[in-house]
């Protein structure tokens, strides 16, 4: 295909669950302090959600928000992608319980489960079809139900991650006027059931009750290579990006938000100060897919994306997978 649209961000969202779980609840849950929990990651309170909902409830009213700002209708989008791990079931697609709900009548979808780079890789993945002039008008929903995989006995995961959705819906930069795609990344090193993996469930260890016994079911993780790893990787990947534009063009750097130290270390590497990265880990924990489209929205209605900059999203995780996406703001 020869043609190449130019893409722009129309609107977006952000949805989390109202129960707050602090980590002063977590001290009555496991062997923890607010003191550790705050040193270690830069996590004050985390969202969960309700009993009634499912990962689809969050994923849909961040998605009418990205559609009320970009004052289009469900019916106007031509495509439904949802960056989950955590979807309303394995199968079929959270993304068609999106698309029926919302009233979407003329979309297609699909799930993309690409852990925490899930929405940094999605919205590449959309931007290339608005390109190529097959679709116009893509939504793009990073959700996650954390809470439903999280076992609360389990210290080293149950105080880093929490739930939420945030959205964002791409379009031609003609019809958006702002958010231009420049391009992004997209990378893997397989190998890492070991590290960070929930591992029952799939054809490895299909449900039985010896995976439920076992604990198979819930989030697995080493944090301490997942935390040198993504220090590199962040850091390596902004780097990319002040090679090729230079600092001054740097608006914002909108992480996924892994872990303040974390975030603090690849900053250092690279020489640029903290004023030039947006944080809301203290609020939400890692919500993985959602993490960088929450971070985004806030970003924007806190007024940090700065017209004609650029905004790099570097985001990493499960896989291990890792990436970044790059836009004009
Ligand atoms: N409260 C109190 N102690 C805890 C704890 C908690 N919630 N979680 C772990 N610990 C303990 C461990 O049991 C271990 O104890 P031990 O030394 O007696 O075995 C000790 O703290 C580990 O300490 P340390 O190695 O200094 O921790 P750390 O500085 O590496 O921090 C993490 C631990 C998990 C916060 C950190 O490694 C991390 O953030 N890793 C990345 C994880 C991540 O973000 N994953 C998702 C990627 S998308």
């Amino acid at each position: 295909m020869s043609t190449s649209i130019p893409v722009g961000l129309a609107g977006l969202g952000r949805f989390v669950p109202e129960r707050r779980l602090t980590n002063h609840d977590l001290e009555k849950m496991v062997d923890t302090s607010d003191e550790w929990i705050v040193q270690r990651t830069g996590i004050r309170e985390r969202r969960i959600a309700g009993e009634g909902q499912v990962t689809s409830t969050l994923a849909i009213e961040a998605a009418k928000s990205a559609l009320a700002e970009a004052r289009m209708a469900p019916e106007d989008l031509d495509l439904i992608l949802c960056a989950t791990v955590t979807g309303d079931q394995p199968f079929p697609a959270t993304a068609c319980r999106v698309g029926l709900d919302l009233g979407a009548k003329n979309a297609g979808g699909f799930d993309i489960a690409a852990a925490c780079s899930g929405f940094v890789f999605t919205s590449q993945v959309a931007a290339r079809f608005i390109q190529s002039g097959q679709f116009r008008n893509v939504l793009v929903i990073g959700a996650e139900i954390l809470s439903r995989i999280l076992d609360y006995k389990d210290r080293n995961t149950c105080v880093l991650f929490g739930d939420g959705a945030g959205a964002a819906l791409y379009t031609s930069l003609e019809r958006a006027g702002r958010g231009e795609f420049l391009g992004g990344s997209i990378s893997m090193e397989g190998g890492s059931e070991g590290i960070l993996a929930q591992p029952g469930g799939g054809s490895r260890y299909p449900a039985s009750n010896r995976t439920v016994a076992e604990g198979l079911h819930y989030m697995k993780m080493g944090g301490t290579k997942v935390f040198r790893f993504a220090v590199r990787v962040f850091a390596e990947l902004v780097q990319k990006v002040l090679d090729q534009y230079g600092r001054d063009q740097i608006g914002l750097i909108v992480p996924h938000q892994v872990n303040q130290r974390i975030i603090e270390a690849a900053m250092e590497q690279v020489g640029l100060p903290m004023d030039l990265v947006f944080s809301n880990i203290d609020r939400y924990g890692n919500t993985s897919a959602a993490s960088v489209p929450i971070a985004l929205t806030e970003a924007r209605d806190a007024g940090r994306l700065q017209k004609g900059k650029l905004i790099v999203m570097p985001a990493f995780g499960a896989g291990m997978a890792w990436g970044h996406l790059l836009l004009r703001w």
